[in-house]
Order: structure tokens, then sequence, then C-alpha cells
């Protein structure tokens, strides 16, 4: 029956993934002029780049965007956890997969008839950035109320470790977008059905 129509990305996914989007780049450039007021490496990062002006501004802007952040994550985990959705979407996942569909994708050779089916490549990348964004709040915590979570602060290694843990899991979540953007413009359909569904 062509009155049914089969939704790759249900709209609380699609919700929750652009929001998840927004704060996510007010977050990562505000954290930018937060760390240039602050830095502990030998580079700055261009001010044109930054969000918030001074170090206040951009602490306001990071404040804010973090418990959209936050809440919007934990929605987007809950749903996916308690529908069966993460298990069925990202697993079973193994090695021989990923290095089976990573040598297809370099040959031009990666099927993509079916978008509700994520490849090995797929899976792991959206797993990290799952994972990597919990340690980003984890450790954020720790520079936020470092007095109120002391086991977390130790468990970080200390205040000074748990900025770098921060700054370079932000690295690793700016990678993962660089990878993630180039490789939805090789594949423009999934952004349609990132968009309206299908
Ligand atoms: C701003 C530019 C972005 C664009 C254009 C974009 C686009 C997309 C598209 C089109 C998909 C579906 C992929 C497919 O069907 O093969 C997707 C999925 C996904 N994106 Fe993005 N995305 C962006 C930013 C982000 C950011 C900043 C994050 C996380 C930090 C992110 C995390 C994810 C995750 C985890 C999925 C899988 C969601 C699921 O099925 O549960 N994206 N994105």
């Amino acid at each position: 029956m062509n009155s049914i129509r089969i939704i790759t990305h249900p709209l609380w996914l699609r919700l929750t993934h652009w929001l998840n989007a927004i704060a996510v780049v007010l977050l990562v450039m505000s954290g930018w002029r937060i760390y240039n007021a602050t830095r502990f490496l030998d580079f700055a990062i261009p001010r044109d780049i930054t969000l918030g002006g001074w170090l206040g501004g951009a602490l306001q802007w990071h404040f804010a965007a973090m418990w959209l952040l936050v809440a919007n994550g934990v929605l987007y985990l809950l749903i996916n956890l308690f529908s069966g959705r993460l298990r069925r979407r990202f697993f079973p996942l193994s090695p021989r997969q990923v290095l089976r569909d990573l040598a297809a994708a370099l040959k031009g050779k990666l099927a993509h008839d079916d978008l509700s089916h994520y490849n090995g490549v797929q899976r792991l990348a959206y797993l990290f950035v799952m994972l990597d964004s919990v340690l980003l709040v984890l450790s954020g915590l720790v520079l936020w109320k470092s007095v109120q979570f002391p086991l977390l602060r130790e468990l970080m290694g200390g205040y000074e470790a748990a900025r770098r843990v921060h700054f370079f899991a932000m690295a690793g979540l700016c990678a993962f977008i660089v990878v993630h953007v180039v490789m939805v413009a090789l594949v423009p359909r999934t952004l349609l059905a990132m968009l309206r569904g299908r």
C-alpha cells in the first residue's frame, strides 16, 4: 500500500539530534573562548571562531548550552535504551565488521540503499561520540563543581587532569563532527532522512 510511509528516523530522534548539534556548536565555540582565557597548551584558538566575546560572556553561553546538552542527551539515551533501539541499531559490533566496512568504504563500495541500517564504521563512530559526550559532561561537572564531586574529581586524577580530559574529549568530538559532516556530504540522502524522517 503506498499510503504506508516507512520512517527511517522518528521525530524524537530528529529533534534530539538537531538540538544536540546546536548545543554542541555553542558549547565548543564558547569552550574555546574559555580555554583562551585560561590556556594550558602553547596555542590559542582564533578569536573569530569563539563565542562569548570575553571570559564572563563565554561562561554564560557554556552554562546555558550545557543544560540543553544534558537534558536532550539524557532523553535521547533513555528512549534509545528502553525502546531497545540502541541494541538493534548499534549492535552487534565486531572489529572484523568495522574493518570490512571501512575497507569497502575506502573502495567506494559500501551500500547505502537501506538508511535504517548503520554499517560497522557508523556504529563505532556513533557509540564513540555517545561515550565521548558522557566523558565531556562528567569532566565538565568536575570543572564546574569540583568541591561537590570529589569522587569524580579524584577518578579523573584531580582538577588539572580533568581540564585535560575535558579538552581532549572536545578534540575527539570535533574530529567526529568533521568526519560525520564529510560522510553526510558524500551521501546527501542521509541528510534528507535526518530532516524529514525518510
Ligand atoms: C551540524 C552538522 C550535522 C549534520 C549535518 C548531521 C547529520 C546527520 C545525519 C544525516 C545523520 C543520519 C546518518 C545516516 O542515516 O547515515 C546523523 C546521525 C547522527 N549524528 Fe549527526 N549531524 C550533525 C551534527 C552532529 C553532532 C554535533 C553530533 C554529536 C555530537 C551528531 C551525532 C550523531 C549521531 C549519534 C547520529 C546517530 C543517531 C541515531 O541514529 O541514534 N551529529 N547526523
